[in-house]
């Protein structure tokens, strides 16, 4: 087993065209910050087909894909650093998934949560594409032909790679052989589960609660301006809490002025602060963190060729990893080419 104990690997999909701050927290901030660490290996990558089971608009597709390479490249992300591509153009990730979809079962697959919730939701097994039902295999896929050691992503993503996991188990089980590492989820407690601006459930685009980065400022504006805080809380000369707040969880994460935040922590408890200012200071707070990305994200915007080129390249050097890893898998099968 050719283990790589300094490895990380992980992907995003494009299913929307811009990433929220609980994208940001959960999982770019840490993707990026192992990517800057150089003991680590990085691979991060859009993973473009997984999209297919919502997006079904070429247009919509590209612009989606587009958005997010350019959200990654502002954010942090170093090609130079890091092996940066896109799912579709390294093809032994589809290859890999048709055989791994051999060594985990059915009934298995139906647990699967991605899954499950759908089927709450829209009741009935006919409105389901068999692509969100095979979608954890892909991501198995992607994931085991770079034989990682770390999968840096949000909580949500966990049973995924349980999954992945228990299908290395069982082929390295069938063949005798340790050709799959067991790779390890790698999730902040702290910030793997960021809450929405309704104060209920987790932050995702699908749910219509992000505060986003790259979008128009009137629209974080409004974003934040129209998040949850305290409901026991009528006016501002009421005392306030500030534990579990979604407004102040923001302020831990992105007011970089300390004193600030402490300041208006215990105004708030003491009932001597409105919400508006509260919100007003994160929001000056998020443009302060965000305006270098920001910046970036128009020059590269107008640079398509040079984005080209990285993922071009990307894809060259992922491409020869995964490569690697399928033509072991086929030669432990019994399939050569
Ligand atoms: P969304 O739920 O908005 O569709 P994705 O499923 O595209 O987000 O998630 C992209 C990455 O961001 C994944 O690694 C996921 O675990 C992480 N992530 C998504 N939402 C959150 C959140 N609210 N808090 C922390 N991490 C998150
Ligand atoms: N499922 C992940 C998401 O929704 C994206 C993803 C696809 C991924 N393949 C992966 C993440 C492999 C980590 C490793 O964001």
């Amino acid at each position: 087993m050719t283990t790589k104990t300094n490895r990380i690997l992980s992907g995003i999909t494009p299913s929307g065209n811009s990433l929220h701050i609980g994208n940001y927290f959960g999982a770019v901030k840490p993707q990026i910050e192992l990517q800057n660490d150089s003991s680590k290996e990085t691979f991060y990558f859009v993973a473009d087909l997984h999209a297919l089971t919502t997006v079904h608009d070429q247009k919509t597709l590209e612009k989606n894909i587009l958005g997010v390479v350019l959200d990654y490249l502002s954010l942090g992300l170093d090609p130079e650093k890091c092996v940066f591509f896109r799912q579709s153009q390294v093809p032994a990730h589809t290859q890999l998934a048709i055989v791994l979809a051999n060594y985990i079962s059915f009934g298995q697959m139906q647990r699967m949560h991605a899954f499950k919730d759908k089927l709450q939701k829209d009741i009935g097994v006919e409105s389901i594409n068999m692509g969100l039902f095979n979608y954890p295999i892909l991501m198995a896929a992607d994931i085991l032909l770079y034989k990682p050691f770390g999968i840096p992503v949000g909580e949500d993503q966990r049973q995924h790679i349980e999954l992945t996991r228990d299908i290395a188990e069982n082929f390295n089980r069938t063949y005798q052989q340790e050709e799959f590492p067991l790779p390890e989820p790698l999730i902040s407690k702290q910030v793997g589960k960021i809450v929405g601006t309704d104060g209920q459930r987790k932050m995702s685009k699908s749910l219509g609660n992000t505060i986003g980065i790259f979008e128009d400022e009137a629209v974080i504006r409004k974003q934040i301006m129209s998040c949850f805080t305290d409901p026991n809380r009528k006016k501002a000369t009421d005392p306030g809490k500030v534990d579990g707040n979604p407004i102040f969880i923001y302020h831990d994460l992105i007011n970089d002025n300390q004193d600030e935040v402490t300041d208006l922590k215990s105004r708030y408890q003491a009932g001597q602060v409105g919400d508006v200012e509260v919100k007003e200071k994160l929001f000056l707070a998020h443009q302060r963190m965000f305006e270098a990305a920001r910046k970036r994200r128009l020059a590269l915007a107008n640079d398509l060729e040079l984005v080209t080129k990285i993922l071009a390249m990307g894809a060259d050097k992922a491409g020869q990893v995964a490569n690697a890893t399928l033509t072991e898998v086929y030669k432990i099968i019994g399939v050569k080419n």
